[in-house]
């Protein structure tokens, strides 16, 4: 192993509020920085139509090993001066099981530009998380990471048994497989995503470092499923509780919810710490552990340290747009911040944490009114039709739509396109008609409040570095080796 094992790690966090820059941060401070890998290649591609400010894209691009891909992308989608602000971003076609070159190209350079940026100026390793849900971007974009050296690959929302392979495979440029969940296939009716570097990038060598992998679960009887039957190595699990940000696992057996609408855990939800140590992985939990002495309990326990999110994804180096941050950090600091674990948000059917802001999809006076488009399609479900092939529907696409899909009506009620919802909040809103913008949305831990001990008396913000300051003098912490200087 190269690297010490982390203490703090900061978790990914989607759409591109842990970018390269937070990541890069946390990275330099000598924890484990980690960047987003969801809908980089949509990143990508919009940063560049918005002008590529500060030209961090094109100081990436300039090091993709194969200059002529990373052309390819500039000039597919740089507009210099940035594109028109009533200019909507282009509407990709979305990607299917046997995408298109350009599209793989696009998601191989993104990822290669966003773990290369969070890599520069230090040597200390930096991360890459993917929702193991969103598979058809998996075998490009980690191909593509592994080109820029991440170090580690961090993936939750699924049961990621198949993931240690492609890594495996990926060293050595090899062509690599991973079986799409399809609804209503049977039996032997397998759909085989495949992605071969040598045929699309042309790379046969120098070898690529292998990244250890850290698998996401809420479950001792998952992390045992994936040490003893995933197709290569596990290198350790990331421990995540129900009050975590983003998405969480669904409660055990049948779905109860609170007076207010929120699913309701009990102890068949709790992770047996003993039964995850059995198995003699290195672990980190997650969940509300930047609160006070987290850090401290969490060592105390036997883990290598906590995943950290919510503080994060408050602080002045993450990708929330600066208005979002800035008004939930008022609400903080007037002690009126408040999280709802939406069971019906996501069309992922998992229970999806909103922060509570007026102006966005937390507000029934905005999802109300939006039309039901969907097209990015990241959440999309794929399902076997009816004459046989591999087709895509969403539950918060048009209702009418997912219908004549074989969709459930009941499925689609409540459902918000977070795919557009969360380009929003990362400052790049797609425009419609010249004039509307679409509504974002803001995912936070249940913790948000406490976010307010990171700020000192008569500041409005604070940055990662006093996150981490804070945790490492909390648990006393002395294998920290402090800011490394580019
Ligand atoms: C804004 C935000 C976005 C997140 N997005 C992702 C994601 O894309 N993938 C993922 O595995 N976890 C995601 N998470 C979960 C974090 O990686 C982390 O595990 C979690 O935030 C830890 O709990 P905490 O929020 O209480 O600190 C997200 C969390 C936040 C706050």
């Amino acid at each position: 192993m190269s690297h010490p094992l982390p203490v703090i790690i900061q978790g990914g966090m989607g759409v591109g509020i842990s970018d390269w820059r937070l990541a890069r941060t946390v990275a330099q401070l000598g924890h484990l920085g980690v960047v987003s890998g969801t809908a980089l290649d949509e990143l990508l591609a919009r940063r560049l139509q918005m002008g590529d400010p500060g030209g961090h894209m094109r100081r990436a691009l300039d090091h993709f090993p194969v200059p002529h891909l990373a052309e390819q992308v500039w000039d597919t989608y740089y507009i210099a001066g940035g594109k028109a602000p009533t200019a909507a971003f282009i509407t990709r076609a979305q990607p299917t099981p046997t995408p298109t070159q350009e599209w793989q190209a696009l998601c191989v350079v993104a990822n290669f530009v966003e773990v290369f940026l969070a890599r520069e100026g230090h040597h200390n390793p930096v991360g890459i998380n993917f929702l193991e849900k969103i598979q058809i971007p998996h075998l490009p974009s980690i191909y593509g990471a592994m080109l820029a050296g991440v170090d580690f690959v961090l993936m939750g929302a699924g049961i990621p048994l198949k993931i240690p392979g492609v890594l495996d495979l990926y060293v050595n440029h090899n062509v690599a497989t991973y079986p799409l969940n399809v609804t209503g296939a049977s039996g032997d009716d397998t759909v085989m995503l495949s992605f071969d570097p040598r045929a699309v990038v042309g790379l046969t060598e120098p070898p690529l470092k292998r990244p250890m992998f850290l698998a996401i679960i809420a479950s001792d009887v998952l992390a045992l499923t994936l040490h003893r039957r995933a197709n290569g190595r596990v290198d350790g699990f990331i421990v995540e509780g129900p009050t975590a940000g983003g998405h969480n696992a669904p409660p055990r057996g049948a779905l109860q919810l609170n007076d207010e609408g929120e699913p309701v855990y009990g102890v068949r939800d709790v992770v047996n710490l003993d039964k995850l140590k059995a198995i003699g992985l290195p672990f980190w939990l997650a969940g509300g552990a930047g609160a006070p002495g987290r850090l401290k309990e969490a060592l105390e326990v036997g883990a290598a340290g906590i995943q950290v999110g919510t503080a994060f994804a408050m602080s002045a180096e993450s990708g929330l747009r600066a208005d979002y941050k800035q008004a939930l950090l008022q609400q903080v600091l007037a002690g009126t911040a408040d999280v709802f674990t939406d069971p019906r948000a996501s069309p992922t059917g998992f229970p999806f944490k909103v922060a509570q802001l007026p102006g966005t999809l937390s507000d029934a006076s905005v999802i109300d009114p939006r039309p039901r488009i969907c097209d990015l399609g990241y959440l999309r479900e794929a399902y076997r039709s009816d004459d046989g092939t591999t087709a895509f529907r969403c539950a918060s696409e048009r209702i009418n739509v997912s219908e004549s899909k074989g969709g459930e009506t009941a499925e689609t009620t409540g459902r918000a396109c977070i795919c557009n919802a969360l380009m929003t909040s990362a400052h790049l809103p797609q425009v419609r008609a010249r004039v509307h913008l679409e509504p974002g949305i803001v995912t936070m831990g249940d913790d948000l409040p406490g976010v307010a001990r990171f700020i000192r008396p008569g500041a409005s913000g604070y940055s990662a570095a006093d996150v981490i300051a804070t945790l490492e003098v909390e648990a006393s912490l002395t294998q920290s080796v402090g800011p490394v200087g580019p």
